[in-house]
């Protein structure tokens, strides 16, 4: 071997370890591979041999050459066996992995319950019209529920509304509101006319829970006090809400009734929606569900609150929730409500 010799095996030998070490996959064979180009039999080792049989002056270079060939071919070298150890111990920790996920759970995201959407939809549509909002306390005195709405003690129109009462006060002074129409003198008595005000809220009676009744319920009352307004604009009022919660098919009628803070006082009802007016079972063949009732504010009232009944009119009306949505929506059941049972609430 001469130097020639020595120096074109050693660039063969690093051009075939270069080739082998691109194509290795493991660890071993970096191994294999170290051994056949750097070990005892590579040709690092002959060519090495061979240097005290050249020329003197030659043996620099062909040092030269094995020096160079060592640190390119263990670079290479070590270059793989890092990237092998690397790729390995993720193929390992790929091949060892635990497969921890479990089927998943579906997650149902809550909404509103339907009388509260009603009760929303309800109060879009009288803001629509100019209302206000305004709520008040479920917990009353018979002062706010009955007296200053023109029900003087005893009188024979307290028995319309079962009274819950709190052990509270003085007897049956402090009781569970029977209506909203109570938060009406609280509005009256916090400010001055003009009033355009809706007050939604919860009320209780002592009903018993049968299809239409339940011992707790909810009511919007609505409250109109300014200067010149007439049964007219009550009617008014009543006709374009029921229309736009209902649709414009839906007619609203009055029939004369009786409330102490009102007079003249009505009911009101509305086509029924199922028969649209021809009688059907749900609207006993009248055609017509009632609603609520209305009325032009009793001057005794704004006495109560003290406003002067020469210079301002208005008028009241209250209905409740439940039954808005029973007719809706054909809720048969008023219990449906008030139970907790999921596929009753989910389809709303
Ligand atoms: N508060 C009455 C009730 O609950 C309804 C009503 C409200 C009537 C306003 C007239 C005016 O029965």
């Amino acid at each position: 071997m001469n130097l020639a010799e020595a120096i074109s095996s050693l660039e063969a030998a690093s051009v075939a370890a270069r080739e082998l070490l691109a194509a290795v996959t493991n660890l071993a064979a970096v191994e294999e591979i170290e051994r056949d180009f750097l070990g005892k039999r590579s040709v690092l080792v002959s060519v090495n041999e061979a240097i005290k049989d050249f020329a003197p002056e030659d043996r620099p270079a062909a040092g030269k050459a094995i020096g160079a060939y060592r640190s390119e071919v263990g670079a290479l070298i070590e270059a793989a066996r890092d990237g092998m150890s690397a790729g390995e111990a993720a193929a390992r920790i790929e091949r060892e992995r635990l497969d921890l996920t479990i089927g998943g759970r579906p997650q149902e995201r809550g909404h509103l319950h339907l009388i509260t959407q009603v009760q929303r939809e309800l109060e879009d549509v009288f803001v629509g019209l100019g209302f206000q909002i305004a709520e008040g306390p479920e917990v009353e005195t018979d002062w706010y529920n009955f007296e200053a709405l023109n029900f003087p003690p005893g009188h024979p129109a307290r028995a319309m509304q079962d009274t819950l009462y709190v052990d509270l006060g003085e007897q049956e002074q402090v009781l569970l509101r029977t209506h909203t129409s109570p938060v009406q003198v609280r509005v009256m008595e916090s400010r001055k006319p003009p009033i355009y005000t809706i007050m939604p809220g919860r009320v209780y009676r002592r009903d018993t829970l049968d299809a239409r009744h339940s011992p707790v319920f909810h009511q919007i009352e609505g409250l109109v006090v300014d200067e010149g307004i007439t049964l007219g604009d009550l009617f008014g009022t009543i006709d374009a809400f029921t229309r736009s919660y209902f649709g414009s098919s839906i007619k609203a009628r009055f029939l004369p009734s009786y409330f102490p803070f009102t007079e003249p006082s009505a009911e009101f009802s509305v086509t029924c929606i199922f028969c649209e007016g021809s009688g059907c079972t749900v609207c006993s063949r009248t055609g017509w569900i009632e609603l609520g009732g209305c009325g032009m504010v009793d001057p005794n009232v704004f006495k109560s609150v003290g406003y002067d009944p020469e210079t301002v009119s208005g008028f009241a009306f209250g209905f409740g929730l439940e039954r808005m949505a029973q007719i809706r929506f054909g809720v048969d059941h008023v219990k449906a409500f008030f139970d907790d049972d999921i596929r009753f609430l989910k389809q709303f």
